[in-house]
């Protein structure tokens, strides 16, 4: 996964580089440069006494020393005074620089801090959008495993909107999917009636899928899937033989070339290895992890029967019984397709990323 937010301290990182959250003398402080410089020990401060400094914006690189890390490299982030002040391009540009350096280092896996959310008081979501967006920009065209690091789950505070919408959406479809036991009599009422605006009826559209009988579903959808059921049914019986029959691979590398991505914009957006991608690319019988296939459904912009249908090619299948398959849910539907702010809301919920 190149791109993972991690709940850790820093300075227990073992990747090539990790970076610091330094202040213009580059003599130490506290946060997470107070933290830097006592796991590393006194030549840490040795040789940042030896850079003279570093300007806000700018990166410096020193040794690890006693931190299970190759390198650190420091970066000044902009203090917050309201935001008008320049304060985002300058942070911008310290995950720029930093990640430059460590590219320049050849590393492999680097470590951040959200620069500035601390003692700087940058607000936490705005810094937490620049370092995505600097790392996600960065990935498009660069190998390299990245990890933000949380020091506590409160460091991280996902877009608040698309957050509420979905734990809105959770607590909706999971507590009556497991407090509603006339639920057969609610689904003959949806048959009768259609499903209410907005929420599918999940226990039509989330039956655990009968291979044999998936694609005679007999299932009642809101009318935007109904018109894309129309869509999947409009195509002839053939289309719909070879459909049924194309595996994973054979209906990814479909939707990448009708969707007219490469892969390399397809595992970016995806959060997954590229030498994963070329396993499924070259295996056709390749089944990837869950978390992969809701990945590259997400990836691939899938409306939510196509995300369905990749689903089973890989021998899964949405359900209510999974918090992680309802923030999923809830993103297809409402055409929520950036794979790193969903995992923003899965970090903060403790639970399992997409991608790999
Ligand atoms: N591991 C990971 N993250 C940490 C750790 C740690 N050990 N300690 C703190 N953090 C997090 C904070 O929770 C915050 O989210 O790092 C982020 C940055 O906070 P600060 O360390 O306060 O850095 P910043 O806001 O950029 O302020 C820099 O603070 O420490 C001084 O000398 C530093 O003057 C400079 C200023």
């Amino acid at each position: 996964m190149p791109f993972e937010i991690v709940r850790n301290d820093i300075t227990r990182m073992r990747v090539d580089a990790i970076v610091n959250a330094a202040n213009n003398s580059l003599l130490g402080g506290g946060g997470v440069d107070g933290a830097i410089h006592r796991a590393a020990g006194p030549q840490l401060l040795e040789e940042c006494r030896a850079l003279g400094g570093c300007k806000t914006g700018e990166a410096k690189l020193t040794r690890g020393y006693r931190l299970p890390c190759k390198y650190v490299i420091h970066t000044v982030g902009p203090i917050w005074r309201g935001g008008s002040e320049g304060e985002e391009a300058l942070l911008a540009v310290c995950y720029r620089n930093a990640l430059a350096i460590a590219r320049q280092q050849g590393c492999d896996s680097v470590a951040f801090p959200l620069i500035s959310a601390g003692v700087y008081g940058y607000p936490k979501d705005q810094a937490l959008r620049v370092a995505a967006t600097e790392i996600e920009r960065f990935l498009q065209e660069a190998d390299m495993m990245i990890y933000l690091v949380a020091y506590t789950r409160d460091a991280i505070v996902p877009d608040a909107r698309l957050f509420g919408e979905v734990a809105a959406y959770i607590d909706d479809v999971y507590v009556r999917e497991h407090r509603d036991f006339g639920r057969e009599a609610r689904r003959s009422q949806y048959l009768r009636d259609g499903a209410p605006r907005g929420v599918p009826d999940p226990g039509s559209l989330f039956r655990r899928p009968h291979r044999e009988d998936n694609a005679r579903n007999e299932t009642v959808f809101s009318e935007a899937n109904v018109e894309r059921l129309t869509a999947l049914q409009g195509e002839t019986p053939e289309d719909a033989q070879t459909r049924t029959a194309e595996t994973f691979s054979e209906m990814l590398i479909r939707k990448l070339e009708e969707k007219g991505m490469s892969d390399m914009a397809c595992t970016a957006r995806a959060n997954v290895d590229r030498r994963l991608f070329g396993k499924i690319r070259n295996n056709a019988g390749y089944r990837p992890a869950k978390q992969t296939a809701l990945a590259f459904a997400i990836a691939l912009e899938l409306s939510l029967e196509e995300a369905r249908e990749l689903l089973v090619k890989a021998g899964f299948s949405l359900s209510h019984g999974d918090k992680r398959d309802i923030v999923v849910e809830y993103c297809l539907i409402n055409g929520h397709y950036n794979v790193t702010s969903i995992n923003e809301i899965l970090f903060k919920l403790d639970l399992q990323p997409l991608g790999y």
